[in-house]
């Protein structure tokens, strides 16, 4: 077991899609809460148990500025310049108190429930150039990743001409492998967001942007520059982490006929399958960084004021204290809702929308293409070990 004087790395690779890496195992079963080393070298706590992930969270002494000297990023490059709003995921309250209200009514169940039929017409559309093309194909390109981020268009509003570019210009960013083309991708991105705002603030539109964009001067609503950066963090949390979820959720299901069969026999149990699904897999490894902003005890041990916490929901999601057979997908698990999408102040925003979306796009793949089949075995199949959401690089499949 690593000691905490030589605290293993993090993150830790998935050498199984299916399993929680044994170090991160191992971090949960000591005693008390342990130190790992990031990329950038820095050391920061973290937390692995179900209890402790969620005793942090809550806990509104540890703060979200990843601009803190404390705050545990992976890589330097990823604190914010100062003249990028970080928007929600970067405030504290009470500053991200007004913020989030000002933008929750467009997220409630009800919101994300009238958005089903346009998220059905989107799935439908792909699914029809799917099967107006060749009968082998990479699905994470032809399905996972354009049907989350024209979801996203929709709710920000991105008019239909500017559609190509726009999934041109997101893909670059998010499967940038240097600093330098992602920095790129970002002020390129920047760029359309700003022209985008100043749009709908002449002429107000009927989608998430616009509608704040009208009601400018309200508490909380965001000026010019920072409904911009709205815009921005909105694709970046909203387009990759459910294309690597569509990705992975189809990859499992093809793997898995018993669980397509459950199914399709009852299609009542798709709900509990994508919550499952969400804390199977918990893609979203790093999202759930802190830093401390008063001493804090938490697990047995004090976390002092400026020291840097992950709140490894990963381990968490999988803790034998909270779930029953952790490593097993079992899609009657019922109530023992996972952190998969966070917890307290910053808890998802998008996850009614998300849970939705993924339900519409794996129900419909599987129902109007129940021959679909994994073209090569999962053995085989290449992941992003090295991205900060875990998720395919592609899914080779046939019909
Ligand atoms: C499988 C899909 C998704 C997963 C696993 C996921 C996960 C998460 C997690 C773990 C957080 C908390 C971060 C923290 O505490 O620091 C978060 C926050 C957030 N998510 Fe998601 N998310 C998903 C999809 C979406 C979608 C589709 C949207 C938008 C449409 C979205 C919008 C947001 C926003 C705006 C926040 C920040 C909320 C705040 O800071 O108050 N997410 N998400």
């Amino acid at each position: 077991m690593a000691d905490i004087t030589d605290p293993p790395s993090y993150p830790m690779p998935r050498t199984c899609p299916y399993a929680l890496p044994d170090g991160y195992r191992q971090l949960r079963e000591r005693p008390t809460l342990g130190k790992v080393k990031l990329p950038n070298g820095k050391l920061a706590w973290a937390a692995t148990r179900y209890e402790d992930v969620r005793a942090m969270l809550g806990d509104n002494r540890f703060s979200s500025d990843l601009r803190h000297p404390g705050f545990p990023v992976m890589m330097d490059h990823q604190v914010p310049a100062p003249e990028f709003s970080t928007s929600l995921v970067g405030m504290d309250p009470p500053e991200h108190t007004l913020a989030r209200r000002a933008v929750a009514t467009d997220f409630t169940p009800r919101s994300a429930r009238l958005m089903r039929p346009r998220v059905q017409e989107i799935v439908d559309e792909y699914i029809d150039r799917i099967l107006d093309g060749p009968r082998t194909l990479d699905l994470v390109d032809a399905f996972a990743n354009p049907v989350p981020l024209l979801v996203i268009c929709e709710l920000i509003g991105v008019p239909f001409a500017d559609r190509d570019f726009f999934l041109r210009i997101s893909l670059t960013v998010m499967n940038a492998t240097t600093p330098e083309a992602g920095a790129q991708g970002v002020a390129e991105l920047m760029g359309y967001m700003d022209k985008l705002v100043t749009g709908k603030e002449k002429e107000p539109t009927d989608d998430v942007i616009g509608r704040l964009a009208a009601r400018r001067g309200e508490a909380g609503v965001p000026d010019h520059r920072d409904l911009a950066a709205m815009a921005f963090m909105l694709l970046m949390a909203g387009h990759e982490t459910p294309a690597n979820l569509i990705g992975l959720g189809a990859m499992l299901l093809l793997d898995r006929p018993d669980l397509r069969r459950a199914l399709s026999d009852d299609p009542s149990r798709w709900p509990a399958a994508v919550d499952e699904m969400l804390r199977y897999f918990t893609i979203a490894e790093i999202a759930n960084s802190r830093v401390a902003l008063a001493d804090v005890e938490i697990g047995g041990v004090r976390i002092a004021a400026g020291e840097g916490v992950i709140g490894l929901t990963v381990g968490a999601n999988r803790d034998p204290e909270r779930f029953t057979d952790p490593d097993t997908f079992d899609l009657d698990r019922g109530d023992q809702r996972s952190l998969a999408f966070g917890y307290g102040t910053h808890q998802c925003l998008g996850q009614h929308l998300m849970r939705i979306e993924l339900e519409v796009a794996l129900r419909t793949l599987f129902d109007r293409i129940p021959g679909l089949q994994l073209a090569e075995p999962v053995e085989a199949l290449r992941f992003k070990e090295e991205h900060v959401n875990y998720g395919l690089h592609a899914l080779p499949v046939t019909w």
